[in-house]
């Protein structure tokens, strides 16, 4: 079994991290697929943060994906107008073998993403709402012209323990 990283990410800092842990994965010796959430037309600025305060739904190239070959998932997001992009949503709501997959979130921001913040109750709303089983396994991120600002003495972390459980 491997696991899947699925992720969205519109100016390639949360795909930087997505690759960074399958990496890191890899080195323990885990097969790891990328999955990347493709909007059918990537939002502007102003069109992405009224879709994520209004929670306006952005449409998605990649539906009906099956995941049923993953034992586990790790699911990647920035954080929009402190919420999560309701592509997450999108696109876990069609994806298929989903139910009861162990979970662990991460996520970007201009901002640390905290655990207890409202991007992320969001994003585990949407999971689990399809049947994910989310850990509380959370890794926060704050970027800044593509380099990693906070969080990263916490990357070893949430690999050990994503893998432990
Ligand atoms: C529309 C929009 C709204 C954003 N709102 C926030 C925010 O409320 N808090 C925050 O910390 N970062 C915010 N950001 C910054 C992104 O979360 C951050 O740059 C993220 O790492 C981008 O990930 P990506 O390059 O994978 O798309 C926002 C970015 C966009 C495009």
């Amino acid at each position: 079994m491997s696991i899947g990283i699925v992720y969205y990410s519109r100016t390639g800092n949360t795909r930087m991290i997505a690759e960074l842990l399958a990496d890191k994965l890899k080195q323990k010796d885990q097969t790891v697929d990328l999955i990347e959430i493709e909007a059918v037309k990537n939002p502007g600025f102003f069109s992405a943060g009224r879709a994520a305060m209004k929670q306006i739904e952005i449409p998605v190239k990649n539906t009906n994906v099956d995941l049923g070959k993953y034992s586990s998932l790790v699911v990647g997001s920035p954080t929009w107008a402190g919420s999560c992009p309701p592509l997450i949503k999108t696109f876990f709501s069609s994806a298929k073998n989903v139910k009861g997959k162990k979970t662990a979130l991460f996520m970007t921001g201009g901002g640390l993403p905290e655990p207890q913040g409202k991007q992320r109750q969001m994003m585990q709303q949407y999971l689990t709402e399809n049947g994910l089983m989310v850990s509380d396994d959370f890794l926060g991120l704050q970027m800044q012209k593509g380099k990693i600002r906070q969080g990263e003495q916490s990357i070893d972390g949430f690999v050990q323990s994503f893998l432990g459980k």
